[in-house]
């Protein structure tokens, strides 16, 4: 088995132990690494960068936006090259023109991810198109500005029972959603409306116009100081337990 270039770790070697299964269609795989810089985890990120990624690093003045980048991007190649079988390096990685990344070696295989800094999370899908995000739960000096900001009236009437949790929960929400249909912020999270009935969150309306896709969000997370919420379709879809890779 071939080594990863750089380092003493055997390629596949940190997933032999996890047996890892493939992706089969109509499932997702939720993953998550924890920030270590002291860890095999991060040195094989950091091993699965391309010549011209490992180039870029150099031009992020702080090296934690280094440090960050080697997790994100190189974790990225490092869980790709599982489900694709290629090397890490020579997977073809692209973006669509408002930024959402795909593989260019299967386009059945979705994907999408959140970085806080402590984790990097990723979801991996052959049930269509996915959104994922991740927030950690904290005090904000400005949650009333951005409440009356990206949430409608029924919305900031929800949020404000219970306000922090609610926030960052409804906030990935809508976070989440724009990433699956690959928006980013060419829509303002002001023009979706949701209605909550029983704790569920439905999709209502998209500027206005009532919502065809049957869009499902399911709340995740790490760790209980973070909230977060993938994006997907269909009922049917399987949703694997997220596992972390730690140190
Ligand atoms: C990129 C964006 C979609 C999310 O950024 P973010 O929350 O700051 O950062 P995250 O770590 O959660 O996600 C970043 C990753 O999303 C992916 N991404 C980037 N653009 C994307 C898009 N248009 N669609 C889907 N995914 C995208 C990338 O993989 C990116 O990682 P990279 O920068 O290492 O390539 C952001 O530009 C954005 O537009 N957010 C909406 C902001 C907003 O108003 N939210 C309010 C919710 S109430």
């Amino acid at each position: 088995m071939k080594k990863l270039e750089g380092t003493n770790i055997q390629f596949g070697e940190l997933f032999t132990e996890l047996n890892i299964s493939p992706l089969k269609e109509g499932e997702i795989h939720l993953w998550a690494i924890a920030f270590n810089t002291n860890s095999p985890v991060f040195e094989a990120c950091k091993a699965c960068l391309t010549n011209q990624e490992r180039d870029r690093i150099s031009y992020y003045s702080f090296k934690r936006v280094q440090d960050d980048y080697i997790m994100s991007q190189g974790g990225l190649r490092l869980l790709l090259s599982q489900y694709l079988k290629i090397e890490p390096q020579n997977i073809q990685l692209r973006k669509h023109s408002k930024g959402k990344p795909f593989t260019e070696d299967d386009r059945g295989l979705c994907f999408n991810l959140s970085n806080t800094g402590d984790y990097v999370i990723y979801a991996f899908s052959r049930a269509g198109e996915v959104g994922i995000d991740l927030e950690e739960i904290r005090t904000l000096p400005d949650i009333d500005e951005l409440i009356e900001k990206n949430f409608t009236e029924k919305e900031r009437q929800y949020i404000n029972k219970q306000k922090t949790e609610r926030f960052f929960q409804f906030w990935t929400i809508k976070e989440a959603y724009l990433k699956a249909i690959g928006e980013g912020m060419r829509l303002t999270p002001d023009r979706l409306e949701f209605t909550i009935k029983n704790g569920n969150f439905e999709l209502e309306a998209v500027n206005g116009i009532f919502e065809q896709e049957d869009w499902l969000f399911k709340a995740i997370t790490p760790n209980e100081k973070y909230v977060g919420t993938l994006t997907y379709l269909g009922e049917k879809t399987r949703v694997g337990e997220m596992r972390i890779l730690r140190p």
